[in-house]
């Protein structure tokens, strides 16, 4: 079988990779998607169960930190382009432990673009696209929004790894002519996210009666994205963004942690049958986040502008759809969160 593109795409077992891979595979038949990932804790296979067996999809396990292995990789097969997602992606765990951060973040990241940069004779083919955050812009206050010209301003060790990425990803092109793009988005929700994030931990912690650990007042501010509208966002930067450009992705819809986790306890006694109210006596306010960054917002402008893109969800009817699926899929949650996870989340709340 011949293919028009060999598109690794690194993490794709994550929660963000797996709806990147599925919605390549499924779009482009005429392109070869390639999963690299090491599954750590966050990569799960059957988070992609439903694509594995078609004819343009593979697995390759392997860890970015390791140049041999991708070497490899693109040799074998003729990798055209990367869709760069591995990362660690938790803040607290950044907080807790830096070097993974260091490592799979900028070690890997640079690795994975050294890889390129000698793969690659013809520059002029091939896209290098590096999925970033908008926490590298650091933190805003009341007002205003990110934009692409923001200044870098990381606060926790995960935002200053990505923002360290971002650089490297641009040094390359600029040093060494590589095609990169980098896209930094906003908060993600939906199907598949590890139950560590607020939205996915509240759900599954509504579900079970425990108590809803909210930090500190819980004024802090996000900005929440259907993260299959991430993914299509993806796809038209890959395809149509500009080669040395970054694009900012984000919806516009701004909660405060409190209010969004209000709003959750209310639709889950909805979808539970409890009464109103029984879920949202489970918030309990805890210690704050060292760091905590007070408020995201993202200025997609450039996107929606240069490239048409918009969100297609609203947030109610993609925290109906997520609670749906978790609620759907208890047996995954249980997985996911046996073992060392386990182990983490008790150390990491005795400490709190
Ligand atoms: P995730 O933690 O769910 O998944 C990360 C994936 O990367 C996992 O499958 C893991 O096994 C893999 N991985 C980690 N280290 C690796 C290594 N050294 N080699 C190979 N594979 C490795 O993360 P996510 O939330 O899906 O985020 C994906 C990307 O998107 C990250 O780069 C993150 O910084 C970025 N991002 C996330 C959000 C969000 O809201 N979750 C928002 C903006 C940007
Ligand atoms: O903005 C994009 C970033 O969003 C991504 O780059 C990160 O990979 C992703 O993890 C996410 O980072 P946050 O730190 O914003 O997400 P998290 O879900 O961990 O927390 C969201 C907010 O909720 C934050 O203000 C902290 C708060 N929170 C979180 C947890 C897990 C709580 O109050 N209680 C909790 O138990």
């Amino acid at each position: 079988m011949t293919f028009d593109k060999h598109i690794l795409v690194t993490g794709g077992a994550g929660f963000i990779g797996s709806h990147v891979v599925r919605l390549l595979v499924q779009k482009y038949p005429n392109y070869r998607i390639v999963n690299l990932d090491k599954l750590t804790y966050a990569g799960n296979l059957e988070n992609l169960t439903d694509i594995q067996e078609a004819p343009n999809y593979c697995f390759v396990h392997a860890d970015i930190c390791d140049q041999k292995a991708i070497e490899r990789v693109f040799s074998d097969y003729q990798i055209t382009d990367v869709i760069h997602l591995a990362a660690e992606s938790h803040v607290d765990r950044s907080i807790h432990g830096p070097m993974e951060f260091v490592l799979s973040n900028v070690v890997g990241t640079v690795k994975l673009l050294e890889v390129a940069r000698t793969s690659w004779s013809n520059k002029s083919n091939h896209v290098f696209h590096h999925i970033s955050t908008d926490e590298v812009y650091g933190s805003l206050g009341e007002s205003g929004f990110f934009n692409e010209s923001s200044p870098y301003d990381p606060r926790s060790p995960y935002s200053a790894s990505k923002a360290s990425s971002d650089h490297f990803v641009r040094a390359y092109y600029h040093t060494f002519g590589l095609p990169i793009k980098i896209s930094n988005c906003s908060n993600n929700y939906g199907s598949h996210q590890f139950p560590e994030k607020l939205i996915p931990l509240m759900i599954h912690n509504i579900i079970e009666n425990k108590p809803l650990p909210v930090y500190g007042k819980g004024d802090n501010i996000r900005d929440w994205l259907w993260v299959e509208d991430h993914a299509k966002a993806i796809d038209t930067i890959f395809h149509n963004g500009e080669i040395g450009h970054s694009y900012n992705i984000g919806g516009l819809n701004e909660w405060t942690n409190l209010e969004l986790v209000n709003f959750l306890c209310k639709c889950m006694d909805e979808k539970l049958g409890r009464e109103i109210g029984t879920s949202a006596n489970l918030i309990t306010h805890i210690e704050d986040r060292a760091g905590h960054d007070k408020r995201y917002a993202i200025d997609a402008s450039k996107l929606c502008s240069a490239l048409g893109w918009q969100p297609t969800v609203s947030f109610e009817q993609g925290l109906d759809l997520t609670i749906d699926w978790y609620l759907s899929n208890k047996e995954w949650v249980k997985k996911v969160t046996s073992g060392a996870y386990q182990r983490y989340y008790q150390k990491m709340y005795s400490s709190k």
